[in-house]
């Protein structure tokens, strides 16, 4: 069986992760799976969402997978442990970039744009404890944000004026910096940036993600050194939404209908 390497979300936004992950290691065989009949995770308990990640990993070991990315920050943050402590691959998860944010601030005062499942986690509590203690951290749940990327609106009215709302509290706190704390947002960062303007800087973690991957591999020599591309699996778990996904990863791509 081809090794390969697994990748998962609620639905669309870790293919913002994919993408870095398909730039960095190109030889290695990719397994996206979109849960999208349970998606939004966000405002679910982590029990539910544990389950999922959970059946979700099963099914992607069973397929050959070397790695497992979670590709979401609400799945990482209540779900990691538990899958590190059932697999003995590596588990690669997410996390709002706090650090670099507070590091990065010249006004001291920065945002978090997250789910409602993320910020109100225990692991988010003590990354913001570790990291954000010197820092004026603002921390904004953004329910119903998650679903309008689903729906396919990047930049349209009804995305753009439930963005405003959420941002335009936080700009007027001077905030200078924005963390993206959940794997679809970076698919509105045009229209953040056009709310925000030019001086907010927005960060993202898909690269570092995607480079803390491969120095994972790389430690366990696994690396895939041949020249031609690896393959990409699409997989969603709900109707198999091709067109949006198609649209995301930037081709027109086959999403495969799994019944787990
Ligand atoms: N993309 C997700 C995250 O990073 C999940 C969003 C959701 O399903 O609510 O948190």
């Amino acid at each position: 069986m081809q090794k390969s390497i697994g990748v998962f979300d609620s639905g669309v936004g870790g293919l913002s992760v994919l993408t870095h992950i398909h730039q960095y290691l190109s030889s290695e065989s990719l397994i996206y799976v979109a849960d999208s009949a349970f998606m939004p995770y966000g405002c679910k308990s982590p029990a539910e969402v544990s389950e999922r990640c959970i059946k979700i990993s099963d099914f992607l070991v069973a397929q050959g997978a070397q790695a497992i990315v979670v590709a979401c920050n609400t799945a990482t943050a209540v779900a990691v442990n538990l899958l590190r402590a059932r697999y003995t691959i590596p588990v690669i998860g997410m996390e709002p970039a706090l650090k670099p944010a507070v590091t990065h601030s010249r006004t001291g005062v920065v945002a978090v744009l997250a789910t409602s499942g993320t910020v109100s986690s225990e692991r988010f509590n003590s990354l913001k404890a570790r990291f954000a203690a010197d820092a004026r951290l603002l921390v904004q749940p953004c329910p119903g944000l998650v679903e309008r990327i689903e729906s396919g609106d990047l930049a349209g009215e009804e995305t753009r004026a439930m963005l405003t709302a959420y941002l335009k509290p936080l700009l007027e706190q001077g905030v200078d910096t924005i963390v993206l704390g959940c794997t679809h947002y970076p698919y509105v960062i045009p229209l953040i940036t056009e709310i925000a303007g030019d001086n907010v800087s927005i960060l993202d973690t898909g690269d570092a993600i995607a480079r803390e991957l491969k120095r994972q591999l790389q430690l366990r020599g696994s690396v895939h050194q041949e020249q031609q591309s690896g393959g990409v699996e699409f997989w969603s778990t709900g109707s198999p939404n091709q067109t949006l996904i198609s649209r995301l990863w930037g081709q027109p791509v086959h999403v495969g209908q799994l019944d787990i």
